[in-house]
């Protein structure tokens, strides 16, 4: 399908253009656009250009908009164009023109792609070996796998990365940790959960005992410096702990082209802080360390510490440096917590004052932090509430939606419902959010058949299912279209790709999740008041909506389900 505002928007620039040839073709491009009308009674589209226009032309609004209408050329796809106050033009697309898409839509939901010879490369997840995975690792793991989606549907190259935390201090600790009070085969057993008990156990014992602290750096240096003994022990840790989380990331239907450890960068350490200090960026700050100054009253970033050893931004500025040489990417997107907003703007900074953006974008793509609704998750604190839990949790809530179904579904079924609806719900409750608020985690929103929930959308998909197997006719020859709950359900469905865009551009998947929602509820609107029967037409709608349904979520990683 096409993106209608923009097909349909090429009419009204050339119409500007042809009325006020005085206009620039920046100020056509600016200011004669398609968007939303402020009520769909009043037309699918509405171009603001006569408002905006009209002290730059020093013409009427009204003049303006009928000069522009009497350029516009005979288009079966509308069947309406008339000015509108306070300065509109208002836009309705044509019944011949909706049953036309609808019977496009009958056949499958696609749009049409866009072309680049660049790849874009999406940087998620960011997990920390031999580390618990944190609720923010949920999000970005979730957010950025269908941020990846979205590119890919919409026609994109995409490189997906998992740019895992492999390296730093923590790894000193943990190291003390595990030869000191660490058991192999319980390791083994349960990787994650055993690190994290033993790092937790090294920070109690260093508060009591701070030269703990002294004896975990040493073992970090050692680690920079290659000592052979520790890196056999850290490749161990990161194997056992990446297999762990490997669980977690199948379990969420997420996959990366790429899991590249922090550790990686390490070798290219040295020659970036040759390239700084050669070029006077890289100063000496206190104690030795260096720093690069961000200019203004900014805090200086530090880009070595004194000791010698790298840090996260080190090998940031590092992985920018290989990223653009190895694949030359459109844009890097991090889809990362708004916690690290500080060492983006210094990494970005950092990256382009030494010469190794070209003219790739950086773009931190952040998310506000989580808050629980329920008040005994709420009171510990962020970081034990562990994604696992979390998952089991919501796949056991998810039973109690399908316990009346026990009767009628074989156990297997029932329990494959469980899982794909409970980590629905769990995705769905964060991509439904505006990443850049603060997200709310609250169970009774995520799991329930009413509202803007998974659970809704897959419980109308499944009836639509269950509508269309029902019924015996075949979709052949041209839908007609007559009641307008039917009118209205096309012309909902026909934006789809422009929220696509929307979404895109943003870079914000709820806006996805807000559509399906509101098409959900049209449906079963509709559903309610029009008999679809055999109906051939109607039974057209029902298709259309399921196909547009499943391709939205699908890209919010969500799989549908025959039957609920
Ligand atoms: N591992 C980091 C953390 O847990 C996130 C990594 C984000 N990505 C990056 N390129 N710095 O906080």
């Amino acid at each position: 399908m096409k993106i209608l505002s923009r097909e349909l928007g090429k009419l009204f620039e050339a119409a500007a253009m042809a009325a006020f040839p005085e206009l620039s073709p920046e100020q056509v491009l600016k200011f004669v656009t398609l968007e939303k009308p402020a009520d769909t009674m009043h037309g699918d589209y509405a171009c603001p250009a006569p408002l905006r226009l009209s002290k730059i032309l020093g013409k009427n609004p009204q003049d303006i908009a009928l000069a522009i209408i009497e350029k516009l050329p005979k288009d079966y796809r509308y069947d309406s164009v008339e000015f509108a106050r306070p300065g509109f033009i208002n836009l309705k697309l044509s019944k011949d023109f909706l049953e036309e898409e609808l019977k496009q839509l009958e056949g499958g939901f696609s749009v049409e792609g866009h072309v680049s010879d660049k790849p874009v490369i999406i940087e998620y997840s960011g997990t920390n070996a031999a580390k618990a995975m944190q609720v923010h690792h949920l999000i970005t793991t979730i957010l950025g796998q269908s941020l990846s989606d979205l590119y890919e549907f919409m026609g994109y190259e995409v490189i997906r990365i998992n740019h895992l935390g492999d390296w730093g201090t923590h790894f000193g600790k943990l190291i003390y940790a595990v030869e000191t009070w660490g058991d192999r085969s319980d390791i083994e057993r349960n990787p994650n959960a055993e690190f994290l008990r033993l790092y937790v156990k090294f920070n109690t014992e260093a508060e009591k005992n701070p030269e703990l602290e002294n004896e975990a750096r040493k073992i970090f240096k050692a680690l920079e410096d290659g000592d052979e003994l520790r890196m056999a022990m850290w490749n161990w840790m990161v194997k056992e702990s990446l297999e762990d989380l490997t669980k977690i990331f199948v379990r969420l239907g997420v996959h990366f082209d790429h899991i590249m450890g922090e550790s990686f960068y390490l070798k290219m350490a040295d020659e970036i802080l040759e390239d700084g200090k050669k070029r006077g960026l890289f100063v000496e700050g206190e104690g030795g360390a260096l720093i690069y100054n961000m200019g203004g009253d900014k805090v200086p970033a530090l880009i070595q510490k004194s000791d010698g050893t790298t840090l996260y931004l080190t090998r940031d500025v590092a992985t920018v440096k290989y990223r653009v040489e190895t694949w030359h990417p459109a844009s890097i997107l991090y889809v990362v917590d708004v916690a690290q907003s500080l060492h983006f703007e210094q990494d970005f900074a950092i990256s382009k004052a030494l010469g190794y953006v070209e003219d790739s974008k950086l773009e931190h793509i952040s998310f506000g932090r989580m808050s629980f609704a329920d008040a005994a998750m709420s009171s510990r604190k962020g970081n034990v509430i562990l994604v696992d839990d979390l998952l089991e949790e919501a796949v056991k809530r998810a039973g109690v939606l399908s316990a009346a179904k026990a009767g009628e579904m074989p156990r297997e079924e029932l329990a494959r419902v469980k899982e794909i609806v409970g980590i629905a719900s769990i995705k769905y409750g964060i991509l439904s959010q505006d990443r850049v608020k603060n997200l709310i985690f609250d169970w009774d929103k995520m799991i329930t058949l009413e509202g803007n929930s998974a659970p809704y959308l897959l419980y109308s998909y499944a009836r639509a299912n269950s509508i269309l197997e029902k019924a015996g006719v075949e979709l052949t020859g041209m839908p007609r279209l007559s009641d307008p709950l039917e009118i209205d359900l096309v012309r909902q469905m026909l934006k789809f790709p422009e929220v696509l865009e929307a979404a895109l551009n943003e870079r914000k998947p709820h806006i996805i999740a807000t559509f399906l929602y509101e098409l959900c509820q049209s449906f079963n609107h509709f559903y309610g008041k029009c008999r679809v029967g055999d109906d051939r037409n109607r039974l057209g709608l029902v298709r259309a909506f399921m196909h547009e349904l499943k391709t939205g979520l699908t890209i919010l990683g969500i799989p549908v389900l025959a039957k609920m």
